[in-house]
């Protein structure tokens, strides 16, 4: 057949969400002395489209601020990572920021991993309509807990892309498993991370709890989400948000706060809140560009290159595995 060579993305599911498991884990965290939830609970439909729109605030200075580092740096970026290579996107959702970067990287081949291959299935379609003759490759697993990439990834050095300081949800000794695990994805390769940095208290709590509200949204909306998965039945109107930078352990914390007392209920089981009582939803650590270096040369990297913006507040590092 005569034409342009022209892919179809190909998808893998390697480990499906465990309905049961994700119940207990609920149950666990709601019923424990300090009440917390995890934040993958925070997305879904309306969550991941309630954080598309804190992306666009003017508080939240994150996400523009890397992509501004990622534009500046773009030629930079590519040579250090090498062109040519699987890009492996941990956490792609609709696979934007990884797009962005095929012009100065020119990947071999696109890996979009997320929690579940439904999540990414649209936006690889999509995105291969766009660029007909890069393979892509959807891969539905859990990298947080193993990241074995499946034979469908091409050989030999990879380059690892794990932008938007998601890297900040995890505590600094998991981050460090996690990093450890993606230095050996590398194959030699290198990893492109974007991480938020330490900068003063009013800029990081305004990007957390910003004026129209829409993080409180963003928070609340979890109670919804666990309502769906345990069938609970919290009412968000009797919870509020509440979020600020503890200094010492460097992160930001998200908590939502009863507004009285009062008792869930699931099936199952209960629980009272006091009226103050918090469930901890989210930590987000912010790191010092020094201290972040050193997690990735303890993850087993070599040399290091890292970019910021002109104020120092979002840092972007290619980290090399070879
Ligand atoms: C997606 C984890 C990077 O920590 O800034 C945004 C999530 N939470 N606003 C972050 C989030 C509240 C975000 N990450």
């Amino acid at each position: 057949m005569a034409g342009p060579a022209s892919a179809a993305p190909v998808f893998v599911e390697l480990a499906r969400e465990d309905d049961a498991a994700l119940r207990a884990e609920l149950v666990r965290g709601l019923t424990a002395p300090a009440a917390h939830v995890a934040p993958k609970f925070l997305y879904g439909p309306l969550g991941s489209a309630l954080f598309d729109a804190i992306t666009r605030l003017a508080e939240y200075y994150p996400t523009r601020t890397e992509a501004a580092i990622f534009a500046a740096e773009r030629d930079a970026i590519a040579r250090a990572c090498g062109r040519g290579r699987p890009l492996v996107d941990l956490g792609a959702a609709d696979c934007a920021k990884a797009a962005a970067l095929f012009d100065a990287l020119q990947p071999s081949q696109y890996v979009a991993v997320d929690i579940s291959v439904d999540y990414v299935r649209d936006a690889l379609q999509r995105l291969q309509r766009c660029h007909p003759a890069l393979p892509m490759l959807g891969v539905g697993m859990d990298f947080t807990a193993a990241l074995e990439l499946p034979p469908q990834v091409g050989p030999g050095p990879r380059t690892l892309f794990y932008p938007g300081s998601s890297i900040g949800n995890f505590m600094p000794e998991e981050a460090l498993v996690l990093l450890r695990r993606v230095h050996a994805a590398c194959a030699g390769g290198a990893l492109l991370i974007g991480v938020d940095l330490v900068k003063p208290r009013e800029v990081l709590e305004a990007a957390y709890a910003d004026a129209l509200g829409v993080t409180a949204a963003f928070d609340l909306n979890l109670l919804r989400n666990v309502n769906a998965r345990l069938g609970a039945d919290f009412d968000p109107r009797q919870w509020r948000h509440v979020a600020f930078f503890d200094a010492r352990a460097s992160r930001i914390e998200m908590h939502l706060e009863a507004r009285e007392a009062l008792t869930v209920r699931w099936p199952g089981g209960e629980r009272r809140f006091a009226g103050g009582e918090r469930i901890h939803t989210e930590n987000s650590y912010k790191y010092r560009r020094g201290d972040f270096e050193a997690m990735l040369r303890d993850a087993g990297f070599g040399r290091t290159q890292g970019w910021t913006d002109a104020r120092g507040w979002f840092a972007v590092f290619v980290a090399q595995a070879g």
